[in-house]
């Protein structure tokens, strides 16, 4: 198969770690027989140092030629500590989610067996969780006017919802759930506003036409309990913008570590993938990053095109890194082992099993 693929690596360890998944791609391009096309471009802090803009047109356009974009991470320091610049990094991000009308983040949340210790969760409390975070993309107070009153004083932040926006990822939410193990949990604060009351009706007027799937509507706050106490509960998780980005933040620590969690974000037209971390600059340049969640963003952009022998290669290349402890300091403080260490493993441990199997 031909697949063009975008890369923006951004910044931080962004162009650390989407590095590590481009060899591991690579790898996949030789061992079963792809061909893949690699472009990069700018985006974030580093396009704003070059073209003073968060999201170049040239990034949008390499973006929309492309069939899918691999996504690095995004947002300097400098940008943290003045919340005054007009143009910041995150910008890019979401004008990047605009222009490519990607309207679902799925963001898969499994534990690795051999990582079990690694958790803040006790083992008995986290063995068999396995559930993935499906969170809107496109509107809530993500999507509203952001104001500030003349004076200073007063700030507003319009949260809204139509029940299309509603509908869509609620489908894609339900259709998943059915190949997994049938059970969605919709996330609001439908005793509170009004845009989880709309999320609630609509949910439960689609979920009569997915009979054999089983739907619970939680608060946000009983929801984030629940995911300490009891996280194998979960299947797939339907939630708003805002509340899907703080959970899956919840979500990456009882994995053992934030660096091993990736997602892809969908729409009707190009799919972009990307490790659910930030841009974490301590870190950039120091080859200590863990590349495993930029690696497993590429193992679903294969999965999206229906490679699937290709990304269960990647997934259990992975797998074998934690096994034999070929692990950044995140996972193992007393490893000697770097980005490119772990990068390199992968890729080369990244096998055909069918032919193995014939051999
Ligand atoms: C994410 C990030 C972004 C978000 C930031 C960088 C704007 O946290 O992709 O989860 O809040 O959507
Ligand atoms: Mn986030």
């Amino acid at each position: 198969m031909n697949i063009n693929i975008a890369l923006l690596p951004g910044d931080g360890i962004g162009p650390e770690v989407i590095a590590q998944a481009v060899k591991c791609l690579k790898a996949v391009e030789e061992t079963f027989g792809h061909q893949f096309t690699f472009t990069t471009e700018l985006i974030g802090g580093a396009a704003i140092l070059e073209t003073k803009k968060a999201l170049p047109e040239n990034t949008i356009k390499l973006c929309l030629d492309s069939d899918a974009v691999l996504f690095g991470a995004i947002g300097l320091p400098e940008y943290d500590n003045n919340p005054d610049a007009k143009i910041r990094p995150e910008n890019g991000l979401f004008e990047l989610r605009k222009a490519l009308g990607v309207f679902t983040n799925i963001r898969p949340v499994a534990v690795f067996p051999t990582l079990l210790k690694k958790s803040p969760l006790k083992e008995a409390v986290l063995k068999g969780t396995d559930f993935v975070i499906y969170r809107e993309l496109t509107g809530g107070i993500y999507g509203g006017a952001h104001t500030l009153s003349g004076d200073g004083t007063t700030a507003t932040d319009i949260a809204s919802y139509t029940e299309s926006q509603i509908s869509r990822i609620t489908h894609l939410a339900f259709k998943a759930a059915k190949k997994r193990s049938k059970k969605i949990t919709l996330i609001d604060k439908s005793n509170v506003l009004e845009t989880s009351r709309l999320w609630r009706r609509v949910v439960k007027r689609i979920s009569a036409s997915y009979p054999e799937v089983e739907l619970e509507c939680i608060y946000l706050h009983n929801a984030i309990m629940q995911m300490i106490l009891n996280p194998s509960r979960f299947d797939v998780i339907l939630a708003p913008n805002l509340f899907g980005d703080i959970i899956s933040d919840q979500a990456s620590v009882i994995g053992g570590s934030i660096g091993l969690l990736p997602s892809a974000s969908i729409g009707d037209g190009i799919a972009m993938f990307e490790p659910i971390h930030g841009s974490y600059p301590q870190a950039a340049g120091k080859d200590i990053a863990n590349p495993i969640a930029a690696i497993l963003s590429a193992a679903m952009l294969l999965q999206h095109f229906g490679l699937e022998e290709e990304s269960r290669a990647v997934v259990s290349a992975v797998n074998k890194s934690l096994k034999k402890k070929i692990v950044t300091p995140d996972i193992s403080s007393k490893s000697k082992h770097g980005t490119n260490d772990v990068g390199d493993f992968i890729a080369n441990n990244i096998v055909d099993t069918d032919d193995s199997l014939t051999m």
